[in-house]
């Protein structure tokens, strides 16, 4: 059975909440004094740019929202201004993190701590704003939505995907977050252990 249109942007919403976790992380490691590779900055730049705001984001602010407000809910003053008003923010704190990105990645080493900050904003930003999206406004779409509406969006989204963003993006999307999670967090487990040998060796007793 084809998934719903709102089955299919709170799966997408796991996936973007597995890259908030990886982007925190890589904040707290520029924090602790690690300095990143450049292209894990770039990496999860391209994934959060492309896949949750041009293709999530574009999914909801093309398709989703229009058919809500055809459905009575307004554009003004309710549920989907606030969603509207958060992809902005998110935007103005993705530039600001690309900013930074492409200094550091042009050798400006302290760039890297200018990137944590906005990062850290976006996390959280998006970490509520999924909330909200999953427990009040897809809630809500999916009282509003009949069947059929729901299956005209599913064929819209996957126009989306072929048209918008081009056969074999989204796979290409997916492959990039499973390289960038393992290298961040086996980074953080590498991390963890040698600071567990440290500490171990300081107890030990002579
Ligand atoms: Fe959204
Ligand atoms: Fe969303």
């Amino acid at each position: 059975m084809t998934p719903t249109a709102t089955s299919t942007l709170r799966n997408e919403h796991e996936a973007i909440l597995k890259m908030l976790d990886a982007t925190d992380e890589v904040a707290k490691q520029i924090e602790c004094g690690s300095v990143p590779e450049p292209e894990i900055l770039s990496g999860l730049l391209e994934f959060l740019r492309l896949f949750a705001d041009r293709c999530h984001h574009g999914k909801e602010e093309d398709l989703l929202f229009p058919m809500l407000e055809k459905k009575g809910l307004p554009r003004q003053g309710g549920p989907i201004a606030v969603m509207l008003m958060e992809h902005d923010q998110g935007r103005a704190l993705i530039r600001k993190m690309a900013e930074a990105a492409e200094a550091f990645a042009a050798g400006d080493a302290i760039a890297a701590k200018r990137w944590a900050a906005p990062a850290q904003g976006y996390t959280q930003l998006l970490r509520s704003h999924i909330d909200k999206e999953n427990n009040i406004l897809f809630v809500m779409a999916e009282q509003l939505l009949s069947d059929a509406e729901q299956s005209e969006l599913s064929v819209a989204f996957e126009k989306v995907e072929l048209e918008k963003m081009g056969a074999g993006t989204h796979e290409r999307l997916h492959k990039l977050m499973d390289s960038l999670c393992s290298r961040i967090f086996s980074e953080a487990q590498t991390n963890k252990v040698s600071s567990q040998i440290h500490d171990g060796f300081g107890v030990r007793p002579a």
